[in-house]
């Protein structure tokens, strides 16, 4: 087994066949990847501060560093404040999506600013915001507002553009373009769920797409997220399958990549409390072959692995904002545990939307 990220220590779930349990390390050292440096994607904001929503020198560098990098780290900025860290960025990120379809619940902050949504036990696998939709967005900006001293909260972001080369010289990458993926998304019943344990919860379909309606949710849920064999069961909840393109192409290089990354899987809630003793099979989000087949623990290993030779650490002061293309980009983060007393508080902002179109020819 080649599965260097694989911790063994969980339980198995009664009634299933106990599987690794798949802990990224987010950054590896290998000797055929060049990784960015600090430099090469911050601006030190401390002469931008009196005007860091209109200067004009600020948002040429932001577009500059944008377009030729794809990540963006703003440092010094000298506020806290959620709709000033956003305004660098807005004429890249568009007017900020509003958050629906998606898989975890955000409270809102202010103005097109969320919550990040996670719990901050929950290890999140590397990933593009939003890549089991159909209508993804095209950047997503962070911005700390609280960040304790004692705490490590760094966010990690991994390099796609090497990820996609990696993964189209391996059999895994073969396999995934040739054969497809198939990612299978599962709602609960608000109602269902009022006076009962939030277990095996992720999402309501009522937060998710923001009716009360179940024939509005199963209209966004056909429309919005292309889902196909809908089911609803006996408990109201709603599940559907979505075939996703291996690669999106990607505006900002012309070029396209692969929007696939392992954490659709079921691994992506082995530290769910929620979730943690479903068995695979009923997890909130599955990822299979579209032919049904499962993902070996070797692949699933494999894929995690690559997305970590890939990625770089981002560490946080309050006032800190960064930008990410979320096509060159994935993101994710450890779980943490905090200590009495220790806060981590991230805002997030969704960048324009956009409707996956999958690969153009010639465009490799
Ligand atoms: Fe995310």
């Amino acid at each position: 087994m080649r599965l260097s990220g694989v911790l063994k220590s969980v339980a198995p779930v009664p009634g299933t066949i106990p599987r690794p349990h798949f802990i990224p390390q987010f950054v590896r050292k290998t000797d055929y990847v060049k990784p960015l440096r600090q430099q090469d994607y911050t601006i030190d904001c401390t002469r931008y501060q009196n005007d860091l929503q209109s200067n004009i020198e600020l948002k040429g560098r932001v577009t500059d560093l944008f377009r030729r990098v794809g990540l963006v780290h703003l440092i010094n900025t000298g506020t806290l404040d959620p709709v000033t860290l956003r305004e660098p960025f807005k004429h890249i990120l568009g007017l900020g999506s509003i958050y629906s379809g998606g898989a975890n619940p955000r409270q809102h902050i202010s103005d097109n600013v969320y919550e990040t949504g996670a719990k901050k036990d929950q290890t999140l696998h590397y990933h593009h915001e939003m890549q089991y939709a159909h209508q993804s967005v095209r950047s997503i900006s962070f911005m700390c507002l609280e960040m304790s001293q004692s705490l490590d909260g760094a966010t990690y972001f991994a390099d796609n553009i090497g990820f996609t080369r990696d993964m189209e010289s391996r059999a895994i990458g073969q396999k995934m373009i040739e054969t497809g993926v198939r990612i299978t998304r599962r709602w609960t019943d608000e109602k269902y769920y009022k006076d009962k344990p939030l277990q095996n919860y992720y999402n309501h379909w009522q937060t998710s797409f923001l009716t009360e309606d179940p024939r509005v949710a199963e209209k966004k849920a056909r429309e919005q997220n292309n889902l196909v064999d809908i089911e609803w069961d006996e408990c109201g909840k709603l599940t559907g399958h979505y075939y996703p393109p291996a690669y999106e192409y990607c505006p900002f290089i012309d070029r396209n990549l692969f929007f696939y990354a392992i954490s659709d899987h079921a691994i992506w809630f082995d530290t769910d409390s929620n979730v943690i003793g479903t068995p695979d099979k009923d997890r909130p989000l599955i990822m299979s072959f579209a032919d049904g087949t499962d993902f070996s623990d070797d692949e699933i290993g494999e894929c995690v692995e690559v997305c970590d030779n890939h990625g770089l650490k981002v560490n946080w002061e309050p006032g800190d904002a960064v930008l990410a293309c979320n096509y060159r980009f994935l993101h994710g983060r450890p779980g943490m545990q905090l200590k009495e007393g220790e806060v981590r508080k991230l805002g997030v902002v969704l960048g324009e939307r956009f409707e996956r179109i999958g690969p153009l020819p010639g465009k490799y």
